[in-house]
């Protein structure tokens, strides 16, 4: 495939690439990394809604959730049980840390490598759990290698990738994602119909699957350019740029990557530095796409679809088919951003994509506030229950082509090599904070906001899209070493950003201003 779309900054250079075996390959098995995030998001919620699992850790809500006098909103809300599934995300935010260390140091692929490891051990631990406190462990240990892979995944895949179809490849990794969510789920289905305790075991051990597959993908993979420069290896890296590239005519870009480390070298203090005011758009970016990604309140369906069908009035096997059913179309839609998003460019797919989240929520919380009220009482039809789950899909399907890849590939594309591995950091740990959050939060809120969480999830939904609309430039096409010329071009960040800034190097920039 011929590369080359022309960007709409001017002055920003186009490398015009074709599309090499190496690189997809390399891609495809490097975007792995998203099934160890996308598997753990799609099966808590099913084991959570498994009456063995609740009867062995958490008989207080199993009791509830068998009372026919509870009010609906309310059957699942416990502390405890949501911690089950956030825990994870708390260790994650915590690794992703230390993993922007290890990712600069050791390069992309031992990071991955480390988050594929420490998941085989959590898989373990979840598989036998005796006790609560096993059960905490292993999502801790889970959390870990999620915080490794989400920190060094996004970054592989946007260096490795040409930079004009950089888009498609870095969604591979939300492809991933959406991919171990519905395996997971799909697995749920059938372990939730064994009985006694074999199916959660099953459930929750079987990630030990996706963690080998990344182990195994991380030894073979070879690590980027960028990271091989960065380490001294400036010869592999030359070679490794031209396989993957597929010509020997590398030079430019070569020489941007290598002027881009030998800035990036000079500057001691990425931590630090991102705080200067010329990285004020990607440090804002990294910190508010994260946060709104997961205030779209899709986690909601993510982690709770079975929990949030059973509290339709749904028998437990139909809740399970339906969250499948919601994560097939996820992944179908996810499709649409890889193929466009190179081509329409990111911007048009946030704004769409917003509006279409808009709608169907604020539908969905109408439908579900006139059938159970306040009170959280009443049954509903089939015919409405069916029409709840088709406004869900349509909601899914919004954010599978915007918020869901874009919430990872912009903010991973945005930042030069001198703040990229803080930049990550940011991202994944803002991502992780608020994923717990919501995790943590939603079953309570549910009890007590009702039907009006759908309108909080949709208000949030409002202030993002004009927040896109206004603060983030189109980045299509642009190489990462060049996003400079961007920003300077943007109405509000363009102050933020020296004018030497799109010729100089970074080390001079921070000498100008500190
Ligand atoms: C988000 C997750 C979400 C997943 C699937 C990812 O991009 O970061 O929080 O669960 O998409 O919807």
């Amino acid at each position: 495939m011929a590369g080359g779309f022309v960007s709409q900054t001017p002055g920003v250079r186009n490398y015009n690439y074709k599309l090499t075996p190496k690189v997809f390959v390399t891609c495809f098995i490097g975007a792995f990394g998203g099934l160890i995030f996308g598997y753990d998001l799609g099966i808590s919620g099913g084991v959570t809604s498994m009456e063995p699992f609740l009867e062995e850790f958490f008989p207080y809500v199993h009791k509830k959730m068998k009372s026919a006098h509870e009010n609906e909103y309310c059957r699942f809300d416990s502390q405890l049980l949501t911690l089950f599934t956030s825990s994870l995300y708390v260790a994650a935010l915590i690794s992703s840390l230390f993993a922007s260390t290890i990712t600069r140091v050791f390069g992309r692929k031992w990071s991955m490598f480390l988050g594929g490891f420490t998941f085989f051990i959590g898989s373990a631990f979840n598989g036998f759990a005796q006790n609560i406190a096993m059960l905490l462990i292993g999502r801790i240990l889970l959390g870990f290698g999620v915080g490794f892979a989400n920190q060094s995944v996004p970054v592989y895949l946007s260096e490795m990738a040409p930079p004009n179809l950089r888009g498609a490849f870095n969604n591979g990794f939300q492809v991933a994602i959406i991919f171990g969510i519905v395996v997971a789920t799909i697995i749920n289905y059938f372990t939730a119909q064994m009985k006694g305790n074999i199916g959660w075991r099953i459930s929750l051990g079987l990630a030990c699957v996706p963690a080998v597959m990344i182990m195994i993908g991380a030894l073979i993979l070879p690590d980027t350019p960028n990271s091989l420069i960065e380490r001294g290896y400036s010869e592999e890296a030359k070679k490794m740029l031209q396989s993957i590239r597929g010509t020997d005519e590398v030079d430019e870009e070569f020489q941007d990557l290598i002027d881009a480390s030998e800035e990036s070298k000079q500057v001691k203090h990425p931590w630090r530095n991102i705080l200067l005011p010329r990285y004020r758009p990607q440090l804002i970016m990294t910190c508010f796409i994260p946060f709104f990604q997961q205030l779209t309140g899709i986690n909601v369906i993510t982690f709770y679809a079975p929990v949030l069908f059973q509290t339709l009035g749904f028998g437990s096997k139909a809740s399970l088919l339906s969250a499948m059913v919601t994560g097939i179309i996820e992944l179908l839609c996810t499709f649409v951003s890889v193929f466009t998003v190179d081509r329409f460019g990111r911007r048009v797919l946030f704004l769409q994509g917003g509006i279409q989240m808009l709608i169907s929520q604020i539908a969905i919380g109408a439908m579900i506030g006139v059938k159970f009220g306040v009170a959280g009482t009443g049954n509903i039809g089939k015919g409405d229950a069916n029409l709840i789950v088709a406004l869900i899909c349509i909601y899914v399907a919004g954010f599978a082509w915007s918020w869901g890849p874009l919430g990872w590939l912009v903010p991973s594309e945005i930042s030069p090599l001198e703040i990229r591995s803080a930049a990550q950091a940011i991202n994944v740990s803002v991502n992780m904070f608020f994923t717990f959050l919501v995790a943590q939060l939603f079953l309570t809120m549910l009890c007590h906001m009702k039907f009006g969480l759908f309108f909080f999830f949709a208000f949030f939904v409002v202030i993002m899209t004009i927040f896109i609309y206004l603060m983030l430039p189109e980045t299509k096409n642009v190489p990462i070493e060049e996003m400079n010329r961007v920003w300077k071009a943007h109405w509000f960040w363009g102050r933020f950003i020296p004018d030497e800034a799109v010729n100089m190097g970074a080390a001079e920039m921070q000498q100008k201003s500190v």
